[in-house]
């Protein structure tokens, strides 16, 4: 009886384990087989110095086409510009990057979420629904100074953030 009972939970066992390798393997090929559509890679050594992420080029902006773009980097222990400003009900993209470790951000109950590896360069698009402010906590473990590494983002009727673009203000909300 016993001896049944142990053989019936080692074949469970069994299945559970073949299963779990099983989506490992086909997991594993799948990948191989379609990679990531975009990988970008940047050197995080010099991305202060020249390119796309020079402080100038940080924060919002809107480009040529009219798209909203957000260009930002995270650092032990704080993103540049700690305070963004995005427009309500348009779709934003946003651009980072990390110079020292894995950082991440989420934008407060939105789906922005994304991981910052220095290296290489993340994007991501969306439309924030709603106006109001939101923070930006940094959501990767980073060292001793992560609890402490936040940001925010200020969602601004679509018209106040046009006609703030349109005068060529700078867009952002850093509190000097
Ligand atoms: Cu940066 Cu945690």
């Amino acid at each position: 009886m016993a001896v049944a009972a142990e053989r019936r939970w080692a074949i469970v066992v069994g299945i559970i384990i073949f299963v779990l390798v099983l989506m490992m393997i086909v997991t594993g090929i799948h990948w191989s087989a379609m990679p990531p559509s975009r990988v970008e890679t940047i050197d995080p050594r010099t991305l202060h110095v020249s390119g796309e992420f020079v402080e100038a080029n940080l924060g919002t902006t809107l480009t040529a086409e009219g798209k909203v773009v957000v260009r930002l980097v995270a650092q032990q222990y704080s993103f540049e510009p700690p305070c963004i400003v995005v427009p309500a009900g348009m779709p934003v993209t946003f651009r980072g990057t990390a110079t020292d470790v894995v950082h991440g951000f989420v934008v407060g109950t939105t789906n922005a979420n994304v991981m910052l590896i220095p290296g290489f360069v993340a994007t991501f698009t969306t439309t924030f629904p709603k106006t109001g402010e939101h923070l930006m906590p940094c959501h990767e473990y980073c060292g001793t100074g992560h609890e402490t590494m936040w940001g925010r983002v200020q969602v601004l009727p679509s018209e106040e953030f046009m006609a703030k673009a349109k005068r060529g203000e700078r867009l952002n909300c850093v509190r000097r």
